[in-house]
């Protein structure tokens, strides 16, 4: 079968990216392949991963690349050589403009650490999500997959899935608690979802 051709986009650990490897291997991801790992920063430990799972890696930074929209023409053209159907972003710490985004309507998806509308949009990242998710003192947070457009988290929702807070959490035991329960079982299964609806569509011609 013809499938959907997947570029992963991330900026640190990638346990997320981890997460779409493993649930390609295991076949909840079956109708897209994960054919390239592009990561902002040079160091990230998701670039180990791709090596590890014989993918095919670049590195874009926007220091390199000496503005925004360089860093998004090149991040373009990866997609473009590569022949990318889709891309996820898995962890991926820099927001795309509308410059990036108008070119991929419905094929950008993103996981985001709490259950949108809530801790979201500019300066709302990684563990920063889960402290004020805690400060504020709600009892349940999650996370959502949604897919990408030129508000920063603000595109059409796919799949959420709610966590419970408990007593004594700090933001780290949170987060983990929410990528284990939530992010790393939704974002596999939107991704399939997307995938598959691709290569419905190509059949369908
Ligand atoms: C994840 O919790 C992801 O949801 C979050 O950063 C973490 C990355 O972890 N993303 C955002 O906050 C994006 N707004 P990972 O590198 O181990 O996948």
């Amino acid at each position: 079968m013809d499938k959907a051709r997947i570029a992963v986009l991330v900026s640190g650990g990638g346990t997320n990216l981890q997460a779409l490897i493993d649930a390609q291997r295991s076949g909840v991801i079956s109708s897209g392949e994960i054919s390239l790992v592009i990561a902002n920063n040079p160091d990230a430990y998701a670039l180990t991963r791709a090596d590890s799972a014989g993918i095919a890696r670049a590195v874009v930074t926007k220091r390199e690349c000496g503005s925004q929209e360089a860093f998004e023409e090149k991040i373009k053209e990866l997609i473009k050589v590569h022949n990318i159907d889709l891309i996820v972003l898995a962890g991926f710490m820099s927001i795309l403009s509308e410059n990036f985004t108008r070119d991929f309507p419905e094929r950008i998806l993103n996981v985001h650490p709490s259950l949108i509308p809530s801790f979201c949009g500019k300066g709302y990242y990684g563990l920063r999500v889960h402290e004020e998710a805690l400060k504020y003192g709600v009892k349940v947070t999650g996370a959502t997959v949604h897919f990408v457009n030129e508000i920063p988290d603000g595109g059409k929702i796919l799949l959420q899935k709610a966590v419970e807070i408990q007593e004594g959490d700090t933001p780290e035991i949170l987060q983990r608690r929410v990528m284990e329960q939530a992010e790393w079982k939704i974002l596999p299964a939107a991704t399939e979802m997307v995938s598959k609806d691709i290569v419905s569509s190509r059949q369908k011609g």
